[in-house]
């Protein structure tokens, strides 16, 4: 299966991930982490990228569509299919996909769109916290480790905040994504792709109802 999951910074793409990956078999494509990865590795893509995720603005394009394009080109895109998280996030970088998956020969299933008010993704970043060993992610309130400190899925103590999840660059990411989304839903939409999903239900029922979409979607 070939899907893009989209939402809001904070919509809870990365959380839905996980439990996607897991249960489908598919590639994950986090854009984001492949940028925090080369910002730890301090490379020059990593520092380019860096000066633009700490305001909280989006990376160029050209960038962007460069580490997707290398990426969907290895060989275990074409046998287990994919989830790209946080791409496309401008409707050139839609049209950018949609030329890839043609040259690939690889067709998209699914847009799950996890749909959320912004008012409340302020409170979600800034008690976010993830694990830096295998990457799972929790909510001090609304979904913490079992054992504080702790993380449950590793058992690694090393969880960590990350660095644009301060609330003046929180703001800046939310209304970027506003206004780039929109069209790309759009776009989507027309192409009939694209799964609704209420995204300010508990964690679990978020999974089940993207579990629901996709199984519609499998028959
Ligand atoms: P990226 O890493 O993709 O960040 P983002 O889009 O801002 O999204 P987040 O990862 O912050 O949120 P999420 O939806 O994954 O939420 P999560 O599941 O963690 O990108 C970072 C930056 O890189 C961008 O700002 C940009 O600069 C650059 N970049 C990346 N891709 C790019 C691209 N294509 N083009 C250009 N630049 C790009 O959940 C959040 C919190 O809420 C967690 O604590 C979680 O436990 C909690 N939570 C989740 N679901 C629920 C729920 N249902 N109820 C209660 N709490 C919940
Ligand atoms: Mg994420």
């Amino acid at each position: 299966m070939n899907l893009l999951i989209m939402g809001l910074p904070g919509a809870g793409k990365g959380t839905q991930a996980e439990f996607i990956v897991k249960n489908y078999g598919v590639n994950h494509i986090s854009t984001g982490d492949m940028f925090r990865a080369a910002m730890k590795n301090e490379t020059e893509m990593g520092k380019l990228a860096k000066s633009f995720i700490d305001k909280g603005e989006l990376v160029p394009d050209e960038v962007t569509n460069g580490i997707v394009k290398e990426r969907l080109a290895q060989d275990d895109i074409k046998a287990s299919g994919f989830l790209l998280d946080g791409y496309p996030r401008t409707i050139d970088q839609a049209h950018a996909l949609d030329t890839m998956l043609e040259e690939l020969g690889i067709k998209l299933d699914a847009v799950v769109n996890i749909v959320v008010n912004p008012d409340i993704l302020v409170d979600r970043l800034s008690g976010r916290y993830i694990c830096r060993n295998c990457g799972a992610t929790y909510h001090k309130i609304f979904n913490p480790t079992k054992v504080e400190g702790v993380c449950d899925v590793c058992g690694s103590h090393d969880l960590y905040q990350r660095a644009d999840d301060v609330p003046e660059t929180v703001k800046n990411r939310l209304d970027v994504n506003i206004k780039e989304s929109a069209p790309i839903i759009e776009h989507y939409t027309e192409l009939g792709l694209v799964k609704n999903i209420e995204g300010e239900q508990e964690i679990s029922q978020v999974t089940e109802d993207i579990k629901i979409a996709l199984t519609k979607n499998l028959k």
